[in-house]
């Protein structure tokens, strides 16, 4: 596992651009890694900007660097460039200190007028640091960020598809992997299994819940760390099912139920890889779910789903679940977005 360090470089607190270096350090440690930050707002302002290398605080954040694998270099957009305050850290650092390092640059910005200035501003600096390998980057419009107050963090799919693509590609560097393709699926390659929670084929599902769950709601408890439910649950001796959706041999996609009453099934963990959204594949789970359920005896599915989860409650909506709440009112300000449906219709017509 290697040791990814990050830089925040915002004096902003709260910050857009932290918001979004959380979430990619989540995912960073989800795959193992020990991920040291760097804040440097929170350095002393005086060594800082006198070039005092040698201040305590300052030669520690540079170990720090020194001492990892790779790092995570973020900056929001200021004044068509990186922020000052990146640029005093960077000026303090010995010539090479990024030398060997594979860099992931991000940046956030008010208007896409400035979409480029990972490559012609930062991008520069970083190979006059001697970064081994830069990836590509990626430039987060604030506009695609909503942070809530209390917290959590809401990216728009403009902003977390790709960001999740560059993110993979930097983690397939560092790893020495072959990074997960964002192809279109074709249809007809996709292998529906049951399976279990325990399987290592479940395992990219799980993870990448719990990373957006935490993120989304901004908190660590038995629901975003999926700790609500035992696994058993989804057993099918338990009156429950996992199904995964595979292609190419990996999980693209994956559902499960549980017993929630003798007649109804329960829906849980719905999820679709970021590489893979918008192609049908959470519809092909949910008609997997249902005939799951209709092999064990059920008629009536039930679900929940968070106020954050747009994406998720649209699913529903679409494939004919009922809402028992109001439609027209803020997420927000019901909570638990309660959905059903009736399986006779499906029933009839297998019958
Ligand atoms: C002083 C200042 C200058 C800015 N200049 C730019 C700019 O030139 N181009 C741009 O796209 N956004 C600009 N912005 C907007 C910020 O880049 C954007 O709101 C960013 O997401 C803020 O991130 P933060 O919350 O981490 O500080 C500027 C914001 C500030 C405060």
């Amino acid at each position: 596992m290697a040791t990814i360090a990050t830089i925040s470089s915002s004096p902003s607190d709260p910050s857009r651009t932290d918001a979004v270096l959380e979430y990619v350090t989540k995912r960073l440690i989800s795959h193992g890694h020990t991920v040291p930050p760097i804040v440097l707002r929170d350095l002393s302002a005086e060594p800082l900007l006198r070039g005092r290398a040698d201040d305590p605080e300052i030669a520690l954040a540079v170990k720090v660097l020194e001492a990892a694998d790779a790092v995570v270099v973020t900056t929001p957009v200021y004044k068509a460039a990186y922020s000052g305050l990146l640029k005093v850290f960077l000026d303090l650092l010995p010539q090479y200190a990024l030398r060997g390092k594979t860099v992931l640059p991000l940046a956030t910005g008010g208007t896409p007028a400035h979409v480029l200035v990972i490559d012609y501003a930062l991008r520069p600096v970083l190979t006059s640091l001697g970064a081994g390998a830069i990836g590509q980057g990626w430039f987060v419009l604030s506009s695609h960020i909503r942070l809530y107050d209390g917290g959590g963090l809401l990216l728009d799919p403009a902003a977390s598809v790709p960001l999740y693509q560059v993110t993979e590609a930097f983690l397939a560097t560092v790893e020495g992997s072959r990074p997960a393709e964002s192809v279109p699926v074709q249809l007809a390659g996709i292998e529906a299994v049951r399976a279990r929670p325990e399987d290592p084929e479940a395992a990219p599902l799980l993870a990448d819940l719990v990373v957006e769950y935490s993120t989304r709601y901004g908190r660590t408890n038995e629901n975003t760390q999926l700790t609500e439910v035992p696994p058993s649950d989804f057993h099918p001796e338990r009156g429950g099912a996992f199904v995964l959706l595979r292609y190419g041999g990996r999980t693209v996609a994956g559902g499960a139920i549980r017993r929630y009453d003798d007649q109804t099934a329960e829906v849980k963990r719905m999820w679709t890889s970021h590489l893979h959204r918008r192609q049908g594949l959470g519809r092909r789970v949910l008609t997997e779910l249902e005939a799951a359920a209709i092999d064990l005896g059920y008629r009536k599915l039930c679900l929940t789903t968070g106020p954050r989860q747009p994406e998720a409650a649209g699913l529903y909506l679409a494939v004919g679940f009922e809402p028992q709440f109001d439609t027209s009112a803020d997420p927000e300000s019901i909570g638990p977005l309660r959905f059903t449906k009736d399986l006779s219709v499906a029933l009839k017509v297998a019958s």
